[in-house]
């Protein structure tokens, strides 16, 4: 099971990847499941600006799309143009619907270089939810 710090270090590798040529504005993710997998996203962009994709949902969609039956637990979101990389709403509300009632811990870097945590309950409250 990786550690916080490695989750991290993991979304830093996934921001290499990132195709941002109009906000050149890099991010990368790396998401955690209860038995141990990771999967990594980046963002990538296109011409038609709001057709741009986030690293979050990226690596969401990535475990969706192995078959990844375990549960969510933690994603660590980092872009090297900014210190604690916040989800933005759209990946918020994203991360709650995996969460299945678990109170999924995000992950960020803080302006010393360490990793700091909030909880996704605290930074979304009230969620859209259909039941
Ligand atoms: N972006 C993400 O990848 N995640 C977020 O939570 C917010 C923003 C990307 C989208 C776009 O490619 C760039 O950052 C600047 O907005």
């Amino acid at each position: 099971m990786l550690s916080n710090n490695e989750l991290l270090e993991k979304a830093k590798e996934a921001s290499k990847k990132a195709y941002c040529p109009y906000s050149k504005f890099p991010v990368g993710a790396c998401i955690l499941y209860e038995n141990g997998n990771i999967y990594t996203g980046c963002n990538v962009e296109n011409s038609s600006f709001g057709l741009s994709l986030c690293a979050e949902r990226n690596a969401m969609s990535n475990a969706i799309n192995s078959g990844e039956q375990s549960q969510l637990i933690k994603i660590a979101i980092y872009s090297p143009n900014t210190t604690k990389c916040f989800p933005c709403g759209a990946c918020r509300q994203w991360v709650q619907e995996f969460s299945f009632g678990n109170n999924i811990e995000i992950i960020l870097e803080d302006d010393n270089k360490n990793c700091c945590s909030y909880f996704i309950n605290d930074i979304f409250p009230y969620s859209f939810k259909l039941i």
